[in-house]
């Protein structure tokens, strides 16, 4: 699903970023170029950073205990 139509960024786009260290909405900015012209996705994105980092974390633990 698009989250940018500005630049045209996925929600698989961001969670790819984030597995690769994009940690914040601004990291995304930087990485991706979503949120930097119109901004209207900036609340989507930073729901999909969030869920992505949270899942992110849930893997590391789990690699952890195994
Ligand atoms: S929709 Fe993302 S900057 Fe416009």
């Amino acid at each position: 699903m698009y989250i940018c139509l500005c630049k045209p960024v996925t929600d698989r786009d961001i969670r790819v970023a984030v597995d690769q260290g994009c940690r914040s909405v601004r990291d995304l900015r930087t990485e991706l170029g979503c949120c930097s012209d119109c901004r209207r996705c900036a609340r989507a994105a930073h729901e999909v950073l969030t869920d992505a980092l949270a899942q992110k974390s849930t893997r590391l633990s789990l690699l952890v205990q195994a």
